[in-house]
């Protein structure tokens, strides 16, 4: 068994949706364990991260970053960063904005520089655009054409769970692969079973 959690935080519930896609396709990969965990909740309590052996982050994009309350979480877990505890697992990561750029790209490289100083290693998002194989804009995979991590767009003022059906489809497929790169990938944690 392998377990991960999506970690986010989300001001108005775009991200929220999205990070619920993510987990159902981590779950979707058998004997994978996911849990879906707010970004404030562990800044309480940054030692529970110990449990798992990879991480996806989610955040809104704000101002072209991660929210203030995704990087208050961040900064809570500097005395693991100290001990390096979190060195080897795998973490990805996905934001939500309402422009087509919106500067996305911005946030993700945030979470991955804050992956990075914790020794993580990265999985991207190794999904082909489905519009250059005739799939309608909307409808496709990895429309808007990002491999560093998942990008979602959810227009202005728009509801929640108001997102083109291709990110919908990009969200599942993102945790789907995140969960069967956690089985791939030996990873060993000395602290995940003394949480278990
Ligand atoms: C303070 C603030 C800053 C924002 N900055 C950006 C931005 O830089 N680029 C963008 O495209 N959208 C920006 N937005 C729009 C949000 O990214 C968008 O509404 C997103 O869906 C919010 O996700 P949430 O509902 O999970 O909080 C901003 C929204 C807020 C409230």
């Amino acid at each position: 068994m392998k377990k991960l959690a999506v970690i986010y935080h989300s001001g108005h519930g775009h991200t929220q949706h999205i990070a619920g896609h993510v987990l159902e396709g981590a779950r979707s990969v058998p004997d994978t364990e996911a849990r879906l965990l707010k970004a404030e909740d562990l800044t309480r309590a940054p030692d529970e991260l110990l449990q798992y052996e990879g991480y996806i982050l989610g955040s809104p994009t704000y101002l072209g970053s991660v929210s203030g309350t995704f990087k208050t979480f961040m900064d809570a877990t500097g005395r693991l960063w100290r001990s390096q505890q979190l060195k080897g697992r795998l973490a990805a990561g996905f934001t939500v904005s309402s422009l087509p750029s919106g500067d996305k790209q911005s946030t993700l490289m945030s979470m991955f520089v804050f992956c990075m100083q914790h020794g993580m290693l990265w999985v991207g998002n190794p999904i082909l655009p489905e519009q250059h194989l005739g799939v309608p804009y909307d409808e496709a995979a990895n429309r808007l054409g990002s491999w560093s991590g998942l990008m979602a767009q959810a227009g202005h003022s728009a509801a929640a769970d108001s997102f083109p059906i291709g990110d919908i489809k990009t969200a599942r497929m993102f945790g789907q692969n995140f969960a069967q790169t956690l089985h791939r990938v030996s990873v060993t944690c000395e602290n995940a079973e003394a949480f278990a």
